[in-house]
């Protein structure tokens, strides 16, 4: 894989302030663009604007094909049918859409139950919660083991005939682990559960294959792999899709409509209500097809290469404690770390004005999980496929700085 090649495709990736060159390291967060999404982009709003599914002139036709062709574009990606991808905004809607669907399915029964792990985005836990107080769901946690990875004899303890859904992330987007995915969906499945996947940290990094983990169902977003922001999916079973209630209603999700009653469209548009993000979905496939040119085995050895010794500098720092397994087997490409007596939000400010390094640091949209580590909240550097090892040896020379400087 060539990097350098890589960066070249990145226009941001030219910025430089107070003459220093733009270090991003704020990836799971949301990714940069390439020059080829950003193009198709402009492309649809400067040749062929027009909405879908609705004119039979040239320009809806363009548009209605792109848009149904980036969707065929994602399946493939991760080995799905077409119609089995719904788009949404972002991984938080995909939860939404499924939460109000099995709400409205009449799927959970009082005292049934739910598994989630201790290390999830409040994207999969939050919409649950709304289940505890209006389904008498509970909502059960599996635990983390102390090296962060997920504890799975205590997962397999609190699995039960009343667990209806296990919603477990694949790559936790702080501490970073890796779970075993395909053996948590087959105790799930063994149990009569559904299972649902929060993929939004995996799939911009590693292949993915939803029939080989047999997702029920499966969560991205994808601003975090090279799309434009407002554009996300949500992967179902195409019997299950069928049996799911819509969660939004209106045009272009309905196949004919009376007065008083309504009969849905066919998938995915039964759960596609209203004008969606046209330029957003054309953005998408060009980042798929960006992703699989460079190859995401490639891709993930690459990150895998720049975390490793990224762990290694950053927990050599004095004063720095790091929170991950600490194996690039076992996790995904992200430093989790505190420094003594500065807080998150500190180090994140002093990195971004003194080195033009770019992090994250406070909750992390994880706060059950962060909040335990450190109630102050940690910082988090975050790798993608542009990055290289010159750029981590600028963030930890300057981190150590301030360390040294502040702590
Ligand atoms: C693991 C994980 N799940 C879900 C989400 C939610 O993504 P979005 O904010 O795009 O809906 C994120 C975003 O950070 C995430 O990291």
């Amino acid at each position: 894989m060539n990097v350098e090649k890589i960066r070249k495709d990145f226009p941001i990736l030219k910025r430089k302030d107070d003459g220093k060159q733009l270090i991003y390291f704020d990836n799971a967060a949301t990714s940069l663009k390439p020059e080829a999404v950003l193009d198709e982009v402009v492309d649809y709003y400067s040749r062929y604007t027009a909405n879908i599914h609705r004119g039979v002139h040239k320009l809806s036709q363009e548009a209605s094909e792109k848009y149904e062709m980036a969707h065929r574009k994602v399946a493939k990606f991760i080995n799905a049918k077409h119609d089995e991808i719904i788009f949404t905004r972002n991984a938080t809607e995909s939860f939404n859409l499924l939460m109000y669907g099995l709400y409205n399915q009449k799927y959970f029964s009082e005292g049934d139950e739910i598994i989630i792990s201790a290390m999830e985005h409040h994207a999969n836990i939050v919409p649950w919660q709304f289940l505890e107080k209006n389904a008498g769901v509970k909502l059960v946690y599996a635990e983390l083991n102390e090296d962060f990875t997920l504890n799975m004899d205590d997962y397999r303890e609190k699995i039960s005939p009343k667990t209806k859904l296990v919603s477990m992330t694949h790559i936790s987007n702080t501490v970073a682990t890796i779970t075993p995915i395909k053996e948590i969906g087959k105790i799930a499945k063994d149990a009569g559960a559904l299972f649902a996947v929060d993929a939004a940290q995996s799939i911009p990094h590693m292949k993915l294959d939803v029939k080989d983990i047999n997702a029920d169902f499966l969560a991205f977003s994808g601003h975090k792999m090279l799309a434009p922001t407002g554009i996300g999916g949500l992967f179902g079973k195409k019997e299950l899709l069928e049996r799911l209630p819509p969660f939004m209603f209106g045009g272009d999700m309905i196949l004919s409509v009376e007065r008083h009653s309504s009969e849905w469209n066919d998938l995915p548009h039964k759960f596609e209500a209203g004008t969606p993000h046209i330029a957003g979905g054309i953005g998408l496939g060009a980042a798929v097809d960006y992703l699989s040119k460079i190859g995401m085995d490639e891709i993930r050895s690459h990150e895998k290469e720049i975390l490793e010794y990224a762990l290694d500098r950053v927990n050599g720092i004095e004063g720095i404690t790091v929170y991950n397994p600490m194996d690039a087997e076992k996790q995904g490409g992200i430093v989790l770390f505190s420094a003594k007596e500065i807080e998150a939000h500190d180090l994140a400010l002093a990195l971004d004005e003194s080195a033009n390094v770019a992090i994250r640091s406070g909750m992390h949209c994880a706060e059950p999980l962060v909040s335990s580590l450190n109630p102050k909240g940690l910082d988090r550097a975050s790798f993608y496929l542009y990055n290289t090892k010159e750029e981590v040896d600028v963030f930890a020379e300057q981190l150590e700085k301030i360390v040294k400087t502040l702590g």
